[in-house]
């Protein structure tokens, strides 16, 4: 039993494998947050320590008692109204502009399974590792502010997560307003934290941050209608100084791909609340008699170091969150048209990638942008889905057909949220636009946003984009967003006079994953990769929907790097789109050697984005290699543990006396530990630098492995090129004193070692 509710002792506790969390029902009703960190027996109520504090308020039912207040017990579901002045997670006004909340607890259910919630996406039980889950229901009513909240819990034991959601429901007769609602918030009683979160800009998305918390709140998240380049739905509260394999780190995303908060509060008596949601700014939910809402979903979860919560939301996501016909099949390796020829091309110049990447070993050919309406820049044409056969030069069903007979399956892009304002669909529908009556919009690359947040509108761009592809051989969709959502407004007639910020971007979030799931419901056999101006949609949420997101538009192997380092906290290697490119690459005019785009693009879904006519002899062979070796590699690269080997800051580089490491590293390793893979890539280079080592993991301490070179550049002269071979090692030397790695001169060179368990006898 994953849910123990012990009545007598008014606790209720969830274990997992290795972790624990327990709350309790006080004396006078309330759900408090007693535990949640390693899997421990016992009665942690025994640790809340009751003092008067002052100017902190006592529930009235606590009589004289003025040790009892909700200021500082730690709280399950924090509400603004019964005395606690710290970051709350609901609040609620009546119609007559009180507000208050006073929650008690009303029943406690336990059942087996997972809840799911209509409309927006939730964490599967699935097959693998399903096994013992179940779902905790925590009822609170305040039968004066007519409210019943539905607290929920589900629990994946054997993945230590759990799963939190709230649902609240008018029980009154009169109108009640939503002006804030978290998913999930948790107190710790005491410790040092710092708040581990993923921020950045269009480009550069999903940079590591650490900040030690002080006294006061920390606050990241979005405004901008979706969850962004910005800041990502997924933080890390940890023990400060906690680094890969050490300090307590709980880790919290959230399945919704809209406007979030997460925050993080230390407050007067050192105790910390972490919470997340969707955000409350512009927010207010009205609630009419019987009606209710409920929240998005957010993932919880605790190990100790960085490493353990990874590799827990990598398997999360793999076989409990993307939704895949064959989980763990190989992904086409593709090649895209957008850094190869942008707008400029036609038909034959597409039919003609095809048959190129056919010729290299790929898989597919995407037609990025400018297929389509008045497409030959981004001024126009946005909402026009329908084939431009005069610049094709053909039906877009030959198009497939041709791209099929070539070899290789045929892939599409699209954006169906946005709008030019010179487009047909813009002149017969403008009131679909997010405008403002009275005012002109704000612009962003030329285009607005449509109104999904109205179900005529979904279907309108929906039943245009499937019936121009119904005939279409397609294999592939990519689905792009590229503007942040503004101005606001639904024209929907029972809206108009009212308008409900909060609520519309809701419902457009929802009406996002409306969209998509009318795409999958005509094209089933049809793979979607999510995109936003590259990484602006990376969340949870979306890959329940699009089993891979195109990481960034900044496709510098170097720049990536760090990128890759980021999402690779929380997001698995299968769900990044990662692809090699041209060089001087076009972001940042850096040249890379073509060894180490494939090497950084391994640790993702792996493609090309380039013309491959302008590619010599040389490199095409390579290519061919590269594709052979991403085949091979496979499930080690996508169902093997993947762990960081560079320190989250950098460790002190005696080459240059900074703390910025001279490499980034990574490792793919079998579940079984026969064999494993690392990458490694080097940022920087120096005259006469000290030795390098790279510590392995996860491998077995008492075998021997055999290691092998599987690349280089190439293009160094024959004299710096390194032996193929490497000496052999045990998995404890690899991975306590580390390997020297062979020094190679060169900018931007890399290595990628094969290391295989010898047979008994062998190495
Ligand atoms: C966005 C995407 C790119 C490309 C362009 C096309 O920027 O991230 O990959 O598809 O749009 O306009």
């Amino acid at each position: 039993m994953a849910i123990l509710y012990d009545k007598s002792g008014q606790r209720i506790t969830l274990h997992t494998r290795t972790t624990t969390y327990q709350m309790g029902i006080g004396p006078y009703g309330h759900l408090l947050h007693y535990y949640y960190g390693k899997r421990a027996e016992g009665d942690f109520s025994a640790c809340l320590s009751y003092r008067d504090r002052g100017f902190a308020g006592n529930p009235y039912d606590a009589g004289n008692d003025r040790t009892y207040s909700l200021d500082i017990l730690p709280q399950e579901f924090p509400c603004y109204g019964n005395g606690d002045y710290r970051t709350t997670s609901f609040r609620l006004k009546q119609e007559n502009g009180v507000y208050g909340c006073d929650l008690r607890v009303k029943e406690v259910r336990v059942e087996a399974g997972l809840y799911t919630i209509p409309e927006l996406p939730t964490v599967y039980a699935g097959t693998k590792e399903a096994e013992g889950a179940e779902t905790l229901s925590v009822i609170l009513e305040d039968a004066a502010a007519n409210v019943e909240v539905t607290l929920r819990y589900g629990v994946l034991p054997e993945l230590d997560v759990i799963l939190r959601a709230n649902t609240v429901r008018n029980i009154g007769k009169h109108e009640i307003v939503v002006e804030k609602m978290d998913s999930a918030s948790v107190d710790m009683l005491h410790g040092d934290f710092e708040m581990i979160h993923f921020s950045g800009r269009y480009g550069t998305e999903r940079l590591m941050q650490r900040t030690r918390l002080g006294e006061g709140r920390f606050t990241v998240g979005s405004l901008r209608g979706e969850s962004s380049h910005q800041h990502n739905p997924f933080a890390m509260l940890c023990a400060a100084g906690a680094g890969e394999d050490h300090g307590l780190v709980m880790a919290a995303g959230l399945l919704y791909s809209g406007n979030f908060t997460i925050s993080a509060e230390l407050d007067q008596m050192g105790q910390t609340r972490f919470a997340l949601g969707v955000s409350d700014e512009m927010f207010a939910w009205p609630l009419a008699a019987g009606e209710s809402f409920t929240t998005p979903q957010a993932v919880l979860c605790i190990g100790e170091g960085f490493a353990s919560v990874t590799h827990r939301f990598h398997d999360l996501v793999n076989h409990h969150i993307v939704r895949e016909k064959q989980p763990g099949a190989l992904r086409p390796i593709l090649l895209n048209s957008w850094e190869g020829c942008y707008f400029d091309f036609d038909g034959e110049k597409i039919i003609a990638l095809a048959e190129e990447a056919a010729e290299l070993g790929m898989d597919l050919l995407v037609m990025d942008d400018g297929w389509f309406g008045k497409r030959d820049d981004d001024c126009s044409g946005l909402g026009d889905w329908k084939a431009n056969e005069k610049k094709l030069g053909m039906p877009l069903k030959e198009l497939g057909r041709r791209i099929h007979e070539k070899g290789v399956k045929f892939g599409i892009w699209i954006e169906p949220e946005m709008v030019n304002e010179d487009s047909d669909l813009y002149r017969a529908h403008p009131d679909y636009a997010f405008v403002i009556p009275g005012r002109k919009p704000i612009r962003s690359r030329y285009q607005l946003c449509l109104d999904f947040s109205r179900k005529e509108v979904v279907d309108c761009i929906a039943d245009r984009i499937i019936s121009e592809f119904r005939d279409v051989p397609l294999d592939y969709i990519k689905m792009d967003m590229n503007r942040s959502v503004h101005d606001v407004f639904t024209h929907a007639p029972e809206w108009a006079d009212r308008q409900n910020v909060g609520r519309t971007l809701y419902r457009y979030v929802l009406g996002v994953y409306a969209f998509i799931e009318r795409l999958h419901e005509a094209f089933p056999d049809v793979l979607i990769e999510g995109c936003s101006g590259g990484g602006g949609r990376f969340d949870l949420g979306m890959l329940y929907y699009t089993p891979q997101i195109w990481l960034s538009d900044n496709t510098d192997a170097i720049e990536r790097l760090q990128l890759q380092y980021g999402s690779s906290f929380v997001y698995p290697v299968s769900t990044i789109g990662a692809h090699v490119s041209a060089v001087p690459n076009h972001q940042t005019g850096r040249v890379t050697p073509l060894v180490t785009r494939a090497v950084t693009a391994m640790a993702g879904t792996f493609g090309y984005e380039l013309d491959p006519a302008r590619l010599s002899a040389e490199e095409k062979t390579m290519i061919r290699k590269q594709i052979q070796r991403v085949k091979q590699f496979w499930n080690l690269t996508h169902d093997g543990l993947y762990d960081r080997l560079s320190a989250p800051e950098g460790e002190w580089n005696p080459a240059d006396g900074t703390h910025d490491p001279d490499y980034m590293a990574w490792q793919y390793t079998a579940r079984d530990r026969s064999e494993a893979l690392a990458s490694v890539v080097f940022i920087k280079t120096h005259c006469n630098a000290p030795t390098l080592y790279l510590k392995w993991k996860e491998l077995d301490p008492d075998a021997t492995y055999r290691l092998h070179l599987e690349d280089q550049n190439r293009e160094l002269p024959e004299a710096w090129q390194l032996p193929e071979e490497l000496p052999a090692m045990t998995g404890a030397v690899l991975m306590e004193m580390g390997m020297p790695l062979p020094y190679q001169p060169g900018e931007y060179n890399s290595l990628l070692i094969y290391a295989e368990k010898a047979k008994d006898g062998q190495g």
